[in-house]
């Protein structure tokens, strides 16, 4: 069901110095930084050749980040994004199984414009998941 790695988001206390290790250390391409205040976070996204990274940065009182960074002071990665074809369908199978979708269980629009879900990290060996209806 599940299909390409869309990306890999990592947490970060400090967007612009993590900005600097992935353009001059890394040697990445780096995007502009864009809030996105509707989901708590500044995000900067990093085109890799198979996939992308997103860095998050906790924007606002309430971001749903801000509770990792405590965990996680240096940052970590906060959840993977597998694409699926069909998100309700997706969404049913999951449940079908057995496994637990975050929120009010209806797909909501994402960074990248697409319909996403969240499922529970407990249900997955401790790793959040994102899927994203591409
Ligand atoms: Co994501």
């Amino acid at each position: 069901m599940i299909g390409r790695l869309n990306h890999v988001a990592i947490a970060v206390p400090n967007l612009a110095s993590a900005v600097l290790l992935y353009q001059q250390t890394l040697g990445a391409e780096v995007s502009p930084p864009l809030p996105q205040p509707d989901h708590g976070v500044t995000v900067v996204f990093i085109q890799l050749p198979n996939t992308k990274i997103e860095l998050l940065e906790p924007l606002g009182e309430t971001s749903p980040i801000t509770k990792f960074l405590e965990r996680n002071p240096d940052g970590g990665i906060h959840h993977i994004c597998y694409e699926v074809e069909d998100i309700l369908a997706a969404r049913e199978r999951l449940r079908g199984e057995g496994a637990r979708v975050l929120g009010d269980g209806e797909p909501k629009i994402g960074a990248h414009g697409k319909p996403v879900l969240f499922l529970h990290p407990k249900d997955f060996n401790g790793t959040l998941i994102e899927l994203e209806q591409i």
